[in-house]
């Protein structure tokens, strides 16, 4: 599929058909575009647990979501919880610490005041990105989505993942079914001329 196509394709799924399951050659092509992604330092900060078998999915699903949501069961866990796969993407901040304390980058003294922004969650975040156009160029369909906060601990514990690591997203990943569309959708797509400025803040980018 041509590369703009698979841009413009790609849309987050949010029920899968729960017969069909991921081929494992999908998953390892995901995964090996996920390592190309770019990462401030080479530092590679990144852990993907992949849960394919029913039980390792129900042991995520029940560390990650409340007994209050499991019961009501409402609208998007019951779709969502049809893909087959689920790719938990982990980021791991002392990697970049590590790394940034060697000679070449100089910030011995561990400070994350020295960060512009947290890069282990963004390149995490751009590694999810390659794994659900992997999705789309395969003919597939995926979900990156959020474990809230105060699930973490218990969510990291269920997949025996070091305590310190941040759970940044989840990539659910299948073959389609009919989903509802987000509401989200509605606020509509923010065009290029608001979003992009030409030479200074405030004068529209106009190609
Ligand atoms: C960082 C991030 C977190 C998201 N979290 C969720 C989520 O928890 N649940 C969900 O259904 N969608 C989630 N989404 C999907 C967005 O709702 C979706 O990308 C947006 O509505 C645009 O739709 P599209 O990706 O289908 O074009 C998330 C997307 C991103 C980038």
């Amino acid at each position: 599929m041509e590369f703009r196509d698979v841009v413009r394709r790609r849309r987050m799924v949010r029920a899968y058909d729960p017969e069909r399951p991921v081929p494992t050659e999908v998953i390892t092509r995901a995964l090996d575009h996920a390592v190309r992604a770019p990462s401030a330092g080479f530092s590679q900060g990144w852990d993907f647990v992949v849960l394919t078998s029913a039980d390792e999915r129900d042991g995520f699903w029940s560390a990650a979501t409340g007994a209050e949501e499991q019961e009501r069961m409402d609208s998007w866990l019951r779709g969502v919880r049809t893909a087959p796969c689920l790719v938990v993407c982990l980021s791991d901040k002392e990697a970049y610490l590590d790394r940034y304390a060697e000679p070449d980058k100089g910030f011995s003294d561990r400070s994350e005041a020295r960060w512009p922004v947290p890069y282990w969650d963004v390149d995490t975040g751009m590694a999810a990105l390659l794994m659900l156009l992997t999705a789309v160029d395969e003919g597939l369909a995926g979900l990156f989505f959020g474990v809230p906060p105060e699930r973490r601990e218990r969510t990291l514990a269920a997949l025996e993942a070091p305590p310190d690591r941040r759970i940044v997203g989840v990539v659910a990943l299948g073959y389609a079914a009919p989903d509802r569309r987000s509401p989200s959708l509605r606020r509509g797509r923010r065009p290029v001329g608001e979003v992009a400025h030409r030479g200074r803040f405030g004068r529209p980018w106009s190609g």
